[in-house]
C-alpha cells in the first residue's frame, strides 16, 4: 500500500519528525520562514496529512485545495490559526499539543512577570549600554510579589500552572476569571472564581492565558486596562490579538498600569518601530514559552502520534475535533 503523503511546513525536533519522515512520504519544507500561504496551499494538493505551525494559515480554501486532506496536526497547543470548524465540515480530523508545554509556559509567564515586576529588562541593558554610574536608593524601582494577589484569566491548564507558582512560590492570593469553575484550583490554590472586573480592579498581577476565538479577540482594551490598579503588571503570553495593542501601550505610556511582560504581540514580529518594542516597563520575549528541549521534544511526540493517527484512520491523541469521527475522510 502507498505510503501517506504529508507536508510537514518547518523543520520540527526529531523525536517526531523522524516517525513521520519514516512512515510517510513526506517533504518538509526547510527554510526559517513559513512557507507563503500560495505554495502551501500548492504543497497540500495531494497530501493525506499536515504537520502546520501557529505561523501557517489553514482556512477553508487551503482545505478546498486539498481534496484527500485527512489530518492537520498543529505542532502547538492553540490552534486559532486553523478553521477547524471547515475541518470538521470537511472531515478532516485536527489535532494539538496540549500538556506537553504547560509547565514551560508557565515559568515563562512567571520570568516575564518577575522581569517586568522587577524591571530586570531595563536595568540589564542600563548595564550593558555603559548606563550603570552607581548604587542607586532611588532607581529601578519595582513592585514586591509576596502575598499580592494573582489574577489569571483563563483557568485552563497553563492557568492553573501559573496559579501553582504564584500560590506555592510567593504566597499569593488567586483570583480567576473563566467561563467554568476550577473545583481543583479552589481546593488546592483557593482560588476564588470572579468576574473580569472584579479580577482587574483587585489583582496586582493580570496573567492571560485564554484562547483566541471571535469572542475573546480584543477582550483585553482600554476600558479593562482603566480598571487595573497603577501598580499592577500585566501578563500575555497567550495571544496578541487577545490585546488591544493600542490600549496596553496607551496605558503603559500614561502609567495607568506599572508594567507588562509579554510573549506574544499583534502582529509577531512586531514591525521594529511599533511602541510596544520601546516602552521601558515592556518586556518582550519572541513568542519562545514552549522553548526548551524537552517541551519541543514533547510536542513532536504529540505532533507525530496525531499526524500518524490521522492518516490510518485512528482516533488521534490530542483531537481537537473529536466530532468529526463519524464523518473523517478515509
Ligand atoms: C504556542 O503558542 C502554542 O500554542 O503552542
Amino acid at each position: 500500500m502507498a505510503r501517506p503523503r504529508v507536508f510537514v511546513t518547518r523543520r520540527i525536533p526529531a523525536a517526531g519528525l523522524d516517525r513521520i519522515v519514516s512512515a510517510c512520504e513526506a517533504e518538509v519544507w526547510q527554510e526559517p520562514l513559513p512557507p507563503p500561504y500560495d505554495v502551501l496551499r500548492e504543497k497540500v494538493r495531494d497530501c493525506d496529512g499536515l504537520v502546520s505551525l501557529l505561523t501557517d494559515q489553514i482556512d477553508a480554501a487551503l482545505m478546498d485545495a486539498a481534496p484527500k486532506l485527512k489530518v492537520i496536526s498543529n505542532f502547538a497547543v492553540g490552534f486559532n490559526n486553523i478553521d477547524v470548524g471547515a475541518a470538521t465540515t470537511r472531515g478532516i480530523c485536527v489535532g494539538n499539543t496540549p500538556g506537553a508545554l504547560t509547565d514551560a509556559t508557565a515559568d515563562l509567564a512567571f520570568a516575564l512577570l518577575l522581569a517586568a515586576a522587577r524591571r530586570v529588562v531595563d536595568g540589564v541593558l542600563d548595564a550593558k549600554q555603559g548606563r550603570w554610574k552607581t548604587w542607586e536608593p532611588l532607581g529601578y524601582l519595582g513592585v514586591d510579589l509576596a502575598g499580592k494577589t494573582l489574577g489569571i484569566i483563563g483557568m485552563g491548564r497553563i492557568g492553573f500552572a501559573m496559579a501553582q507558582r504564584g500560590r506555592g512560590g510567593w504566597g499569593m492570593k488567586v483570583l480567576y476569571f473563566d467561563e467554568r469553575p476550577n473545583d481543583k484550583a479552589e481546593a488546592e490554590l483557593g482560588a476564588r472564581r470572579v468576574d473580569l472586573d472584579t479580577l482587574l480592579r483587585e489583582s496586582d498581577f493580570v496573567s492571560l492565558h485564554a484562547s483566541l476565538t471571535n469572542t475573546s479577540k480584543g477582550m483585553m482594551g482600554a476600558k479593562q486596562f482603566a480598571l487595573m490598579k497603577s501598580t499592577a503588571v500585566f501578563i500575555n503570553t497567550a495571544r496578541g490579538p487577545l490585546v488591544d495593542q493600542a490600549a496596553l501601550v496607551e496605558a503603559l505610556k500614561t502609567g495607568k498600569i506599572f508594567a507588562a511582560g509579554l510573549d506574544v504581540t499583534d502582529p509577531e514580529p512586531p514591525d521594529p518601530n511599533d511602541p510596544i518594542l520601546h516602552l521601558p516597563n515592556c518586556v518582550v520575549a519572541p513568542h519562545i514559552a514552549s522553548a526548551t528541549h524537552t517541551t519541543r521534544n514533547g510536542m513532536a511526540e504529540i505532533c507525530a502520534d496525531n499526524l500518524l493517527a490521522g492518516v490510518a484512520g485512528q482516533p488521534l491523541r490530542a483531537w481537537v475535533n473529536p466530532e468529526v469521527a463519524e464523518r473523517r475522510r478515509v
